[in-house]
């Protein structure tokens, strides 16, 4: 309280003529109000200065949850786990057997159901990526992806074969 008031300007109540007394009591009031006036400023300065480290909280937290939030997108997905065999939609394994739409439609691949399957359980040596793809040996080693996942990358294979892929 002390801190608040310390720097409240006195000094403008001069402006009231000091002979008169009702002046006086109006300067007296003024004073009063000008005090709860500083000490409502201090509250606020108080709340002022935590409230960017609240804002950065907040921030923060947000920050944190937006993985697990926010699933990745079908390329980043593809990127990650399909580009290593099938850079630009190619098959570097089996000539045959890439994504392209020609390719696709004589394998009997052209429908997202068929290529969920097939990302799901694999085929030949192309390792399967779903939750429960078994046996093991004819599965992926690494993370295995969620449903939703193998759902967004079927599409995401059959809407590039559809537009040609990018040239290789
Ligand atoms: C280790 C290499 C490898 C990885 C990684 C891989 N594939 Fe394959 N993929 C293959 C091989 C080999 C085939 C051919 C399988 C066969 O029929 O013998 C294939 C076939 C396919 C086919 C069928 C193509 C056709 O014309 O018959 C699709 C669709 C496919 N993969 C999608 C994917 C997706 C999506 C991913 C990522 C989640 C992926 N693959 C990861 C090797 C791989």
């Amino acid at each position: 309280m002390l801190a608040a008031t310390a720097g409240v300007p006195h000094g403008r109540c001069c402006a009231f003529r000091p002979g008169a007394r009702r002046a006086s009591r109006v300067a007296a009031v003024a004073v009063d109000r000008r005090e709860d006036a500083a000490a409502a400023t201090a509250t606020q300065q108080r709340v002022a200065a935590v409230a960017p480290w609240l804002c950065r909280l907040a921030a923060a937290a947000l920050v944190l949850a937006a993985p697990a939030a926010q699933a990745d997108s079908p390329a980043i997905v593809f990127e990650r786990s399909c580009s290593g065999c099938h850079t630009g939609g190619g098959n570097i394994v089996r000539r045959d057997a890439t994504l392209r739409l020609e390719d696709l439609q004589r394998n009997g691949l052209d429908d997202t159901q068929a290529l969920f399957d097939v990302i799901y359980s694999g085929r030949g040596s192309m390792p399967g990526f779903g939750q429960e793809c078994a046996p093991r040996g004819k599965c992926t080693f690494g993370p295995r992806l969620a449903d939703d996942d193998i759902r967004a990358l079927a599409e995401f294979v059959k809407q590039n074969a559809d537009a040609g892929w990018p040239p290789s």
